[in-house]
């Protein structure tokens, strides 16, 4: 592929920006400046440098981040910054978004692609991805509550009971639950219906990913779809 393309399908800019990158000499590959817009490469597996700033050529994006506090997934926050505001412009303008939402004041492990497919796959109902949350409670947690979890809880929204996969508490105020299904506010609902409260909330992991203890809030890094879904 054209080292021109692959700067523009990597989100480095409009063509006529990328070629201005090469034509400048900002680019590189193997420490060698590549100031021909038309010379090629085995994009997979290349790494090029572009203001000396090194970028994995990617296919597709999947991308994990360390969600902070205090940030919004919506296209468009209106309360507080949002999450594509920590990630560099290339990842917005390959135009990765959010897979499925946490709420502003909920941290932990968010998926971000700009493969259409895979983020249907994750966010589908049919496909009951886990998703392990940690919670902290206003009140201490009865053995009664966590039965009611497992068993099912009904939210306003629907008649059908919804139930965590697991549950359990891990001490008098802290739960750990895992779902299968991304509703609105999920957690705080299912805890709310059972007479508690969510204080604190985090997603310590998402299908077969962990949150990494080396991966700080507001850090994130590229993954390995095969490390989140095994191939089927
Ligand atoms: N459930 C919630 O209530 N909030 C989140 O951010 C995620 C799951």
């Amino acid at each position: 592929m054209r080292i021109a393309q692959i700067l523009f399908t990597q989100g480095l800019g409009s063509r006529r920006q990328c070629a201005g990158l090469i034509a400048a000499g900002l680019v590189r590959v193997d420490g060698r400046v590549v100031d021909d817009a038309l010379a090629e490469f085995e994009p997979q597996g290349l790494v090029f440098e572009v203001e000396g700033r090194a970028w994995p050529y990617h296919e597709r994006a999947l991308i994990m981040l360390h969600k902070p506090a205090g940030f919004e997934c919506s296209q468009k926050p209106r309360h507080h910054p949002g999450v594509m505001s920590l990630l560099p412009a290339p990842l917005r303008t390959r135009g990765v978004q959010p897979v499925g939402r946490l709420d502003a004041d909920t941290t932990g492990l968010l998926l971000l692609t700009d493969d259409g497919r895979l983020l249907h796959r994750l966010t589908s109902p049919r496909h009951h991805v886990p998703k392990v949350y940690e919670a902290s409670t206003r009140h201490p947690l009865t053995p009664g509550q966590v039965q009611q979890l497992l068993a099912g809880v009904v939210l306003d929204d629907d008649p059908a009971p919804v139930r965590a996969a697991e549950a359990e508490a891990t001490a008098e105020r802290a739960l750990r639950l895992v779902l299968t299904e991304g509703k609105y506010h999920q957690v705080k609902r299912m805890v709310a219906a059972v007479g508690n409260r969510v204080e604190a909330l985090h997603r310590s992991a998402f299908g077969a990913l962990t949150l990494p203890a080396d991966l700080g809030p507001g850090q994130w890094r590229w993954i390995d779809p095969e490390a989140l879904l095994p191939p089927r």
